[in-house]
């Protein structure tokens, strides 16, 4: 083996380890508020958020509902947050009422979307054909999909979840071919969602690296996506998970809700 191949092997398990090249993991830390919180308790949450010492190697994300966007491009504007709606129409513009566009999400100073989540897939029928439409309509405005899979418990238990994940995963490949590359990944099993039941940490790492395996059978490098674990993330379990390889952040539902926690989590994860 020459000079040449072992930089190779190297470069390689840096990425699959989720590094930078100065050897620190990065690690996204997401909050998904659901249908939470208030316009007092948004407003109080950000004050106590706001100006949080953030470690190079992370980067914070907040999901809130519509009505409090605004609240956030007032007050996370030289900020290092960054922040996103729960969900985004499929449609450009036009007669779709209670939808809300990609434009519109940018001019609340959107940079993010989720699309996919597990309860908009079960409660409002977005199937991954919508989900990818979604995603699609978010890039035409520069704003970042993080589409979300995920195996039920029936699905996990029939060990058909792999399937699964690549039937999500394929219809958003199909729809976005490369620019997948600029989407972020949250898998998210729907039986660790609100459960306080995680997977062990093998089958996160398996499974994780298995999404990396369809990730690179489009073409697409480890170092071009992110995959983040969601379901039941805690400031317990949070560094636990964080030290899986190919994990490289989070997506957190009721542990996001309250500014102690999701701080301690920041802090928690930065230590890995
Ligand atoms: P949870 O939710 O952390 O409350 O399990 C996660 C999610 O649904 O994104």
């Amino acid at each position: 083996m020459d000079k040449k191949d072992i930089e190779i092997l190297v470069r390689r398990r840096i990425q699959e380890l989720g590094l930078d090249m100065a050897g620190k993991k990065e690690y996204i830390i997401a909050a998904n508020w659901k249908m939470n919180m208030s316009e007092k308790e948004t407003k109080k949450f950000l004050e106590e958020v706001k100006g949080v010492p953030l470690a190079d190697n992370i980067k914070v994300m907040i999901f809130p509902p519509y009505p409090y966007l605004h609240l956030f491009k007032e007050q996370l504007r030289y900020e290092k947050i960054t922040y996103g709606a729960q969900d985004v129409a499929k449609e450009e513009k036009g007669a779709y009422t209670g939808e809300v566009s990609a434009a519109m999400l940018g001019d609340m100073g959107c940079s993010l979307t989720l699309v996919g989540h597990s309860e908009r897939r079960s409660y409002y029928g977005d199937s991954s054909e919508i989900v990818a439409k979604k995603a699609k309509a978010a890039l035409a405005y520069q704003i970042t999909p993080v589409i979300c899979i995920g195996e039920t418990l029936e699905e996990r238990q029939q060990d058909r979840y792999k399937e699964v994940l690549k039937t999500q995963l394929d219809a958003v490949y199909r729809e976005l071919g490369n620019m997948l590359e600029k989407c972020i990944i949250a898998y998210e099993p729907v039986w660790a969602i609100g459960t306080g039941v995680i997977p062990t940490m093998d089958q996160i790492h398996e499974t994780h690296k298995y999404i990396y395996q369809i990730l690179n059978a489009y073409g697409i490098t480890d170092n071009n996506i992110r995959v983040l674990y969601g379901g039941s993330v805690n400031a317990k379990n949070v560094q636990e998970i964080a030290s899986v390889n190919y994990v490289n952040g989070f997506l957190i539902g009721g542990a996001s809700l309250k500014a102690e926690s999701f701080k301690s989590i920041i802090g928690l994860a930065s230590e890995v």
